[in-house]
């Protein structure tokens, strides 16, 4: 079954076509890479598929469901999670208050932080639990402005994971990072469940290429290539492209 459909989604800003006639879809469990040069449309695309933004015209599906006029809202409860380019965290709040609001977020029960503790122990519970997992206990306490750069995206990663998506839409989860943290970071997406479907933008191809079963391709707005690695290592229209020759 495919976790995405993607039919002829297009979307402009004004005059620029952002996205363009882009259709694709990716199987349930599998992970995609998505790369293509800077203004290429990748975080246009996550923001199509999260809702973010409204498509101009196409369509979405989600585990075959049309999801193109769903809310940010209705689809995360579908199971759809996604980080940012720019990290997201709560600066004013620690690491395990940003954590627990989103587990909150994902959890039936009301909640507010002001609550006796008890009431909410479910989610304190596995706040810690993923904490622990995560090699992320020294930080809990922290405010999210004062823990490193590094710190806070593998932070923005754990709340997408967190709330135990279907669909997580990772951008640029590497960026920025150091080449230690960014191997923690490959880890911490490698030892994701398989059920879980995971769309992946990143420049870093060598880091990126062995974490994806297929790759797909932008470049200004229009979807170029698609395949495995090989393939898309061997294709001369992205060669081309990465080389900056048109
Ligand atoms: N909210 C917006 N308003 C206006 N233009 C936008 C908006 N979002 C994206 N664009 C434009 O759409 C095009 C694609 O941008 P997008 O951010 O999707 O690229 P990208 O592939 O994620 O690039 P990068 O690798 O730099 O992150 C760019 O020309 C960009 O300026
Ligand atoms: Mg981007």
């Amino acid at each position: 079954m495919s976790a995405l459909v993607v039919q002829e989604l297009s979307r402009n800003f004004g005059g620029v076509q952002a996205l363009s006639d882009v259709s694709f879809s990716v199987e349930a469990g599998e992970r995609r890479l998505i790369i293509g040069p800077n203004g290429a449309g990748k975080t246009t695309l996550f923001n199509l598929l999260s809702g973010i933004f409204s498509a101009s015209n196409g369509s979405i599906s989600m585990f075959g469901r049309d999801i193109t006029r769903l809310s940010v809202h209705e689809r995360a409860r579908m199971g759809l999670a996604r980080t940012f380019q720019i990290t997201n965290l709560f600066p004013q709040l620690t690491v395990f208050e940003n954590l627990l609001l989103a587990l909150q977020a994902a959890d039936k029960s009301a909640f507010d932080l002001q609550r006796p503790m008890k009431a909410n122990r479910h989610l304190y519970e596995r706040a810690e639990v993923l904490l622990g997992e995560w090699g992320l206990v020294p930080v809990s306490g922290k405010f999210a402005r004062e823990i490193s750069y590094g710190e806070q995206r593998q932070v923005d990663l754990l709340l997408a994971m967190a709330v135990q998506p279907k669909v997580l839409l990772l951008d640029e989860p590497m960026a920025g990072l150091s080449a230690a943290e960014s191997v923690r970071v490959v880890g911490m997406i490698r030892s994701l469940p398989r059920e879980i479907t995971i769309l992946l933008i990143e420049h870093d191809m060598d880091i990126a290429f062995d974490l994806a079963d297929r790759i797909t391709v932008l470049h200004q707005g229009c979807l170029i290539a698609e395949g495995n690695g090989e393939e898309i290592r061997g294709n001369p229209q992205v060669s081309e492209i990465y080389l900056g020759v048109e």
